[in-house]
């Protein structure tokens, strides 16, 4: 059954039992409003271990000024109720004072990492994410963590948090669920009316555009960003905030697509900002030498 645990003091606690008993814990941080995507990662951590915990917090560290913080759904019966169903173990839902008590003045800062791509236009968001994934992993202390391709930036973050910091959980990064046109499931397309909806599509109709170049062997970064921008600029309601091509490891900016490298986006669509990135499948061609 599951069991909902609002304290810092009950989760230790209960996280000590599963300890004491040798379970594994999988681990899904989220701030709620869950949905098909958040959900493949619980299913991805049921298969892997023991016991599962999901969080649900809505991080005030993360959201900056004239953000959504207090717009942002909270669905908390409805979550728990899928989380029920999962057969989801612990559901760990933190109060903001308990987390951030008066006084709260410690941070992780990356440097490099986080003021690229969504960290130029959400300056301090990736500290605030760091900061709670790093509490969270302190108190649940993981086996596995799970989290969505969808936030490719975060995930590179995060595997930089934990390799640095010596963390010993196992990061596992999963792919992003859509929705059957295309667009990315995210807690903020409820945000966007019906037309702006189908105006979210060219997101996804970039990356595909820029998978199917790649497939026909471009390689100029240059020439593939300019397709991309045609296809969202040729949708009224959209406004590129960035779009960009990288290194999947650093982040920065390829000029010469590679296997691997990581086209990423972010586009307002009305006043919703969406997210959205590709890994880059580059055909290698293979000569077989015969002897
Ligand atoms: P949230 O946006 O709720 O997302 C929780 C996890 O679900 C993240 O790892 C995210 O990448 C993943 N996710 C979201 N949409 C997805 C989709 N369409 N397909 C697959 N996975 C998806 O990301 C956060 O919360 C916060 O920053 C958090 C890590 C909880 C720290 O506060």
């Amino acid at each position: 059954m599951l069991q909902v645990i609002t304290s810092i003091e009950d989760i230790k606690q209960r996280i000590k039992t599963f300890k004491e008993d040798q379970l594994s814990i999988g681990f899904v941080p989220t701030m709620g409003a869950l949905h098909e995507g958040h959900l493949s990662l619980v299913r991805q951590a049921k298969e892997e271990n023991d016991k599962v915990v999901v969080s649900i917090f809505v991080n005030p560290l993360q959201f900056g000024v004239g953000e959504d913080f207090t717009q942002y759904p909270r669905t908390f019966d409805d979550d728990c109720k899928l989380l029920s169903k999962e057969d989801v173990d612990v559901v760990f839902n933190p109060k903001a004072p308990e987390m951030y008590p008066d006084g709260f003045c410690t941070s992780v800062v990356l440097e490099h990492l986080e003021d690229r791509l969504c960290g130029k236009s959400r300056p301090g968001h990736f500290r605030g994410v760091a900061t709670i994934v790093l509490k969270l992993f302190n108190l649940i202390n993981p086996d596995i963590a799970y989290f969505g391709q969808k936030d490719f930036q975060q995930t590179v973050i995060i595997k930089r948090v934990v390799a640095d910091l010596n963390l010993g959980v196992n990061i596992k990064a999963l792919p992003t669920i859509r929705e059957k046109e295309g667009l990315a499931l995210s807690s903020r397309n409820g945000y966007l009316s019906e037309t702006e909806k189908k105006d979210a599509l060219c997101l996804y109709k970039a990356l595909i555009r820029v998978q199917e170049m790649a497939n026909a062997g471009v390689k100029n970064a240059r020439e593939i960003l300019g397709e991309m921008e045609k296809i969202i600029n040729n949708c009224k309601s959209a406004r590129i905030d960035y779009i960009s091509i990288v290194n999947p490891e650093t982040l920065e900016a390829v000029s010469e697509v590679q296997h691997g490298d990581v086209a990423a986006l972010a586009v307002r669509i009305g006043k919703t900002r969406l997210i959205d990135n590709i890994i880059l499948m580059v055909l290698i061609a293979f000569f077989i030498l015969l002897a």
